[in-house]
């Protein structure tokens, strides 16, 4: 079972925008897959570093897009993809000293945030702009 599920409420009601997000989610998916497959605490390590890049990467793109267009609410929007990177981080170091990793955990972490950043920043922001 994949760690996350696309949910409706995720759209941010721009087709070409929500395409990329659910391959983000499915690229998380598979990754996560991987991981858990070889059961080491090595390969746990190295999903939530694949994790980080994967997200950022597409942060990265957006922060651009929104750069190249003058977006009105870029630091805002940034910030709050900063505070995902940095829950992110805190998961990982609390399993690098625990060695207990939790789905659940991290998979309603992520939920709640793509479901609210979705819904809020992507949704203005394509709103306003397009896709990128
Ligand atoms: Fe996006
Ligand atoms: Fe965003």
């Amino acid at each position: 079972m994949g760690l996350l599920h696309w949910e409706d409420r995720y759209s941010v009601g721009v087709a070409a925008v929500d395409h990329e997000h659910r391959e983000l989610i499915e690229l998380i998916n598979r990754l996560h897959a991987e991981a858990t497959a070889q059961r080491s605490k090595d390969a746990v390590i190295g999903f939530f570093g694949d994790l980080f890049k994967a997200i950022s990467s597409h942060f990265a793109l957006e922060e651009r897009f929104m750069r190249e267009h003058g977006y009105d609410q870029l630091v805002q929007h940034k910030n709050d993809h900063e505070r995902l990177l940095d829950e992110i981080r805190d998961l990982m170091e609390d399993y690098e000293a625990s060695s207990r990793f939790d789905d659940r955990l991290l998979a309603n972490a992520l939920d709640a945030w793509f479901s609210r950043h979705f819904e809020t920043h992507d949704a203005r922001l394509h709103k306003a702009l397009g896709a990128h």
